[in-house]
């Protein structure tokens, strides 16, 4: 299996080189902000609780995702991999997926890291919510709040998989081609490995 978490602020177009990535390896996409966005569209009960941190660009409680998470996972066996979209965002959801996928007994192949800068995050992201109908893609002080928090809670995690030598970095400005073929390279090496 390969297991590749896609990794960068939110804005870094982690969504559209997952599908292509999708595409071309056959791996499965899981977004926990989808995941949240369909719960929110149905009104469930863990769509109404998420929408109180996602209005305000906050991190959803770490055990009400990592439920959903594994939920998904098991919910979709026999595949080729997974990529991890959006998720872990802290340290625990981060020691969370590993010890979920010790005991499958796989594990993380790498961590895949766009960068991209702030200012060009923001200009991204308002882009987006002309049309992806999210409201916090609509107001700057929410994506804002959405970028420091990803400078406090999520991003620790790049260091926590180079720690184990997984963490590769991606610069993530450019066209979405572009960027997929330095993805590609890299995950090339994995499939052929
Ligand atoms: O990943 P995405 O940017 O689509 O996530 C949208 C929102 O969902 C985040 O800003 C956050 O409020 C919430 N989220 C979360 N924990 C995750 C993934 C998303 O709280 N692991
Ligand atoms: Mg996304």
């Amino acid at each position: 299996m390969i297991n590749i978490i896609l990794f960068g602020p939110p804005g870094s177009g982690k969504g559209t080189q997952a599908q292509k990535m999708v595409e071309k390896y056959g791996l499965l996409h899981i977004s926990t902000g989808d995941l949240f966005r369909y719960e929110m569209g149905n009104n469930t009960p863990l769509g109404i609780k998420a929408k109180q941190y996602i209005s305000k660009g906050e991190l959803v409680p770490d055990e009400v995702t990592i439920g959903m998470l594994k939920n998904k996972v098991d919910a979709n066996p026999m595949v080729n991999g997974y990529i991890f979209d959006g998720f872990p965002r802290t340290e625990t959801q981060a020691i969370a997926l590993d010890e979920f996928l010790k005991l499958k007994g796989t594990s993380i192949t790498s961590l895949l890291a766009l960068e991209v800068d702030d200012e060009e995050i923001v200009k991204r992201i308002l882009n987006r919510g002309e049309t992806s109908g999210r409201t916090d893609d609509r107001d700057e002080s929410i994506i804002r709040n959405r970028i420091e928090v990803y400078s406090q809670e999520t991003a620790p995690i790049f260091d926590y998989y180079a720690l184990k030598d997984k963490s590769i970095k991606i610069a993530g400005i450019g066209g979405i081609d572009e960027i997929f073929e330095r993805i590609s390279t890299i995950l090339d090496t994995f499939v052929s490995a």
